[in-house]
């Protein structure tokens, strides 16, 4: 088990998941940025969503809000998963315990593959496969929604080294998926949305 898989599987990731709230103005600012990032599929929304790393769901829950498409999540925290499950934010069984690089579903699971505040967590030497995971998942379209940074670098996370790491995520995207068209980016600035200075990329397969 990597370093990083040790901390989410474990108290780290159950302390997480236990300080995220459900908060009605938290979940509105989601739920207006997930508009934003959804109009460049305007006409042609997805019938399928899956979010890699969803812990309890906050972006599952704003989505529900704004479309009628199957949810599925891929998380490795056990309490995360209980509490996805028992709050019914999708059906038990589209709940599945996995990581970004081992997702236990079929090529081509959900039309719209995503991760949020995920990418972030992972070792740069494990970042192209759990891409290539993600590619394959996704049968149509992907997103991320992550730190940005011009350089790669890492920084200290809640005491913890190689726990956070950011850098050009759209454009490791573009380097290493040649079949990726850009549709849309962004950015949630925290003075405005309230969220916290995501960086948004959505793409859509050609081949
Ligand atoms: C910072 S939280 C973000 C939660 C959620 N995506 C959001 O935006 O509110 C990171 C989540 O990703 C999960 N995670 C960490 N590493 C992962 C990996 N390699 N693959 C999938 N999920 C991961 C953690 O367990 C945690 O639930």
């Amino acid at each position: 088990m990597t370093k990083q898989e040790e901390l989410w599987r474990g108290e780290f990731g159950d302390a997480y998941t236990e300080r995220n709230t459900l908060d009605e103005d938290h979940l509105a600012a989601l739920t207006a940025n997930w508009a934003r990032i959804m109009h460049c599929l305007q006409g042609r929304p997805p019938r399928s969503i899956l979010e890699a790393g969803a812990n309890i769901g906050l972006n599952m829950r704003a989505l529900r809000r704004l479309t009628g498409a199957e949810l599925l999540a891929v998380e490795p925290n056990a309490s995360a998963r209980s509490r996805l499950a028992r709050d019914g934010v999708t059906e038990a069984e589209k709940v599945v315990d996995g990581l970004c690089n081992a997702i236990p579903l079929p090529d081509g699971a959900a039309e719209f593959v995503f991760t949020s505040g995920v990418m972030i967590h992972i070792h740069p030497d494990d970042l192209l496969a759990s891409c290539r995971e993600l590619h394959r998942v996704s049968a149509r379209y992907l997103a991320c929604l992550e730190y940005f940074s011009d350089q790669p670098m890492e920084i200290r996370y809640r005491g913890h080294d190689e726990a956070l790491f950011k850098r050009d995520f759209g454009g490791f995207w573009l380097d290493n998926f040649p079949d990726l068209q850009l549709l849309d980016y962004g950015f949630a600035w925290r003075r405005v949305t309230g969220l916290d200075n995501l960086t948004w990329w959505v793409f859509e397969k050609t081949s």
